[in-house]
């Protein structure tokens, strides 16, 4: 009796507590086991016609995950983006600032410099260990991405001046991205859905005083092949006196530069702003739906508490895109080697269009200025918003893939629209027309 009371004591004492011991030594190698085993999975397969900015689609090429834990990655091996940030919000970083020595891969010059001689430099190509194999447009962006300033060559300082009540400050500024050449796309838009002037909301009510403006970069014998059509965008520009002209080469991956001047033009120029679209000139708008929901939103900061309202203010809606990894096919308009960017992209509302406040603009303006030139533009967007910690609202009425086919010639498909990608100027003309007549039953 004695004997087996003193086992039962020996198993309490020093069994129990081995078993409990080893359970948990199995426990942790079953642990680590798995998370060695573990793959990433691979990011969500798109549906076939969705061709996301930056998104790789149904293609094999993805983006890279870390090879090593987060806490051991060196910057040094790290993107050329991603290092140029780095340094950046450390510059930038209140506590650290003061004692910041400028690290050698930033150069001699300040790239936020306004005098800066903005001609092309081998400083960053030399970080980029691939730079000879990349394709040219990506060469050009890491020549040129220390330089964000650039000398404005056709201003219009009245655009949001009108007679200088309060009444005449625009409500919308419709601020388009078009090139020289695309003479008739403005035109259209200018007859069609970028109509200058008090416009009416679809629901009969108010009137808002609307401007349009296009942003164009140049394209002439200078930067390429290209006819000269000065004579004609001079002509142009005098008689609508709604182009913005900027001392640059026009090209997909210089976009990025049209945001930036363009925030800073609307801080000089229309701080007073309500709202700002920003779009393509190949976009048709439904710009009366639009007003009616820019001023339910409007009527909502109202209501709402003041305290409230600047959350509101920060407001960015259009087609958002989340989770996108940059496209790593050579050869593809959108291709971001993996050597330049590392990482997904910040939600972005993609291409085609998108609005924002007045306000938002002039933040955007500020903290553009410490985040690194990206040649996507919609993305570079993203980032910035992702600094400002104001993430972009989802409309399902930003259509920028289309409606299906079968749905595009009838007007009542659109009653919920309020922009879709893609149509021409003709099918601007045309599409205004039909949609004139208010919809009968739909
Ligand atoms: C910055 O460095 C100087 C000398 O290099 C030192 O005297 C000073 O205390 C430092 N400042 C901060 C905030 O660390
Ligand atoms: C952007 O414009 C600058 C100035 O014209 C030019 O030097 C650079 O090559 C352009 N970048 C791209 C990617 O085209
Ligand atoms: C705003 O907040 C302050 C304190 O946070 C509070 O005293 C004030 O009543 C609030 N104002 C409104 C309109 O809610």
């Amino acid at each position: 009796m004695a004997r087996s009371r003193c086992n039962g004591k020996v198993l309490c004492l020093f069994l129990l507590p081995c078993v409990m011991v080893s359970h948990l030594v199995i426990y942790i190698m079953v642990s680590i086991f798995v998370a060695v085993s573990y793959s990433p999975p691979p990011p969500p397969q798109l549906p076939l016609h969705f061709v996301a900015t930056g998104a790789s689609g149904n293609s094999g090429a993805q983006a890279s995950h870390p090879v090593r834990p987060f806490w051991n990655l060196r910057l040094e091996d790290g993107a050329l983006w991603n290092r140029l940030q780095h340094i950046s919000d450390r510059e930038h970083n209140p506590i650290l600032r003061s004692n910041v020595t400028r690290p050698k891969i930033l150069g001699t010059r300040h790239p936020q410099e306004k005098m800066v001689v903005c001609g092309q430099d081998e400083m960053w190509a030399s970080q980029l260990h691939d730079f000879n194999t990349l394709p040219a447009q990506m060469k050009e962006f890491v020549l040129s991405m220390h330089c964000r300033y650039y000398p404005i060559l056709l201003n219009q300082p009245n655009l949001c001046a009108g007679d200088g009540t309060e009444t005449e400050t625009p409500f919308l500024l419709m601020a388009i991205k078009s090139q020289v050449g695309n003479f008739e796309n403005r035109q259209a838009i200018r007859e069609t859905w970028g109509r200058s002037g008090w416009i009416q909301g679809d629901d009969g009510g108010r009137f808002w005083f609307v401007r349009t403006v296009f942003l164009l970069a140049r394209q002439d014998t200078e930067t390429g092949p290209h006819p000269d059509l000065s004579a004609l965008l001079d002509l142009e520009s005098r008689t609508h006196e709604d182009i913005l002209q900027w001392d640059f080469k026009d090209s997909f991956f210089n976009l990025t530069l049209k945001d930036i001047l363009f925030w800073d033009w609307v801080s000089k120029h229309c701080p007073h702003i309500h709202y700002i679209f920003k779009g393509d000139d190949d976009v048709f708008v439904r710009t009366r739906a639009l007003l009616d929901y820019l001023n339910q939103h409007e009527a909502t900061v109202q209501k709402t508490d003041r305290n409230k309202t600047k959350d509101l203010d920060d407001f960015v809606v259009g087609d958002v895109i989340a989770n996108a990894w940059p496209n790593r096919q050579p050869g593809t308009k959108y291709y971001i080697p993996d050597s330049f960017y590392k990482g997904t992209y910040p939600a972005y509302a993609g291409g085609g269009g998108v609005v924002y406040t007045g306000s938002l603009a002039m933040r955007l303006k500020e903290v553009s200025q410490r985040v690194s030139l990206f040649p996507i533009d919609d993305v570079y967007l993203g980032m910035c918003l992702h600094r400002l910690g104001v993430s972009p609202s989802h409309h399902s009425g930003f259509l920028t893939f289309d409606l299906p086919e079968d749905l595009r010639e009838k007007p009542c498909a659109y009653h919920n629209v309020l922009l879709v990608h893609k149509r021409s100027p003709k099918e601007m003309l045309t599409l205004w027309k039909e949609l004139q007549v208010p919809p009968q039953e739909c």
